[in-house]
């Protein structure tokens, strides 16, 4: 069976306690759900499948926590391992939706990882997402500012996905 952890980066909880729920879904205990600003890019040597999650701040980017910590992952080799992605943003963000989960999947690009788990984020309003790319929504895109009822419906069925994929 492939070893999950969570990484998950949050300013004001909504990430975390999306990571938890994450978490349950996918069986992974708390001892491998891990707050980027408390962790160490080397801790992600233990896993063979890699859940990472940042909500979207300033126009687009990253939470502040996973500066460090995606400086340090990019330049690993992450051969063999598989990333699934999620974030949390607001729709009326517009052009900035979920831009953070785009910024993570391409800052690993150069990794090794294989992506896995896209997830089809249309169910929202918004005019562009820097998650989209080359045709897809690289990861689980959530909005639980103005959309909280959607959530455990999509968590669900994107961590199905994982479990497929995986
Ligand atoms: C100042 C500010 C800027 C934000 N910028 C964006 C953005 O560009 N795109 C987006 O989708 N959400 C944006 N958000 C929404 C947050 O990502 C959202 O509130 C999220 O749930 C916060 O999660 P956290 O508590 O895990 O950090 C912004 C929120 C604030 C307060």
């Amino acid at each position: 069976m492939k070893k999950i952890g969570i990484f998950y980066g949050s300013s004001t909880g909504v990430t975390a306690d999306v990571a938890q729920l994450i978490a349950k879904d996918l069986g992974v205990a708390d001892v491998d759900i891990h707050d980027v600003a408390k962790s160490s890019p080397s801790d992600v040597a233990q896993y063979d499948v890699l859940v990472l999650g940042s909500s979207t701040w300033g126009a687009g980017d990253l939470q502040d926590d996973w500066y460090d910590f995606i400086d340090g992952l990019e330049a690993l080799d992450l051969k063999g391992k598989e990333i699934a992605i999620f974030g949390c943003g607001d729709e009326s963000m517009s052009d900035t939706f979920c831009g953070a989960v785009g910024e993570i999947y391409k800052r690993l690009q150069g990794t090794g990882a294989k992506f896995i788990a896209p997830f089809d984020a249309s169910v929202y309003t918004f005019d562009e997402s820097p998650a989209f790319i080359d045709g897809v929504y690289v990861g689980l895109l959530l909005d639980e500012v103005n959309h909280p009822e959607l959530s455990d419906e999509r968590i669900k069925e994107w961590t199905d996905k994982i479990k497929s994929e995986i």
